[in-house]
């Protein structure tokens, strides 16, 4: 079993470096933040507003989350639809920032989480998995890069799906979030003590993914 954490902050390009993780080191690819947009997108389509918690924990009994992995491929169903990349725009992004901080909602999505971890090779991505999803995990990385380089690539994203925004909204948007994720009170974004921090402020995916390699090799004695 290999299972390697992989925590950071928004954009800092883990869902891209772990994708290309998982195919060379035939692991599954497991992109936690995809549950907490989708508890989100059942809050914002319920019309309910994301800073009451009351209300927001009144409707995780109406939920039902599945997780399946079909040819490598997270799908994540809600209720028993594929919610498909309607959680992917900037408004559910906001949703899932401020239900992730509500400690109700983080141990609904515990068990999910760990079930797929104790069952199988992962690479998990996410804020809390070094921490308190897979504590024993195997490598602990925690991907950084500067909010300028990660608004920078966040905006390129969001206007190659065609999204109306301005660079700057998206640098607020991400300075927003990191105060959010990283000052909650239940499982802030914070490093484990033995995550190795992996900066890619100026390296390229190529350049991340080599350096992700050198560090799991490290950790496994090349085992892996
Ligand atoms: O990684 P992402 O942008 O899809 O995450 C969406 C939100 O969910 C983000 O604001 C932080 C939160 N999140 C979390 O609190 N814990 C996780 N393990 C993953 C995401």
């Amino acid at each position: 079993m290999l299972r390697i954490a992989l925590d950071g902050p928004s954009g800092a390009g883990k869902s891209t470096v772990a994708k290309a993780l998982a195919k060379r080191l035939g692991l599954i690819y497991v992109d936690t933040g995809a549950l907490y947009r989708t508890v989100g997108l059942y809050v914002r389509n319920k019309g309910v507003d994301k800073d009451d918690e009351k209300s927001v924990i009144a409707l995780l009994p109406e939920i039902t989350l599945g997780m399946e992995f079909i040819n490598g491929e997270q799908i994540v169903t809600l209720n028993g639809v594929n919610v498909g990349d309607t959680i992917r725009t900037g408004e559910i992004a906001m949703y899932a920032s401020r239900v992730s901080a509500i400690p109700e909602v983080r141990s609904f999505l515990l068990e999910t989480q760990r079930k797929i971890s104790r069952e199988n090779s992962v690479i998990m991505d996410g804020r809390d998995i070094g921490t308190v999803i897979i504590p024993d995990a195997e490598v602990k990385i925690f991907m950084i890069a500067s909010s300028k380089a990660r608004a920078q690539r966040r905006y390129l994203e969001l206007v190659a799906k065609g999204e109306d925004c301005t660079y700057e909204s998206v640098l607020a948007d991400i300075e927003l979030r990191d105060k959010n994720d990283s000052t909650r009170k239940t499982a802030p974004a914070v490093p484990a003590e033995d995550a190795i921090f992996l900066d890619n402020s100026e390296l390229n995916i190529e350049q991340t993914v080599d350096k992700a390699i050198e560090i799991i090799n490290e950790k496994t004695n090349g085992n892996y």
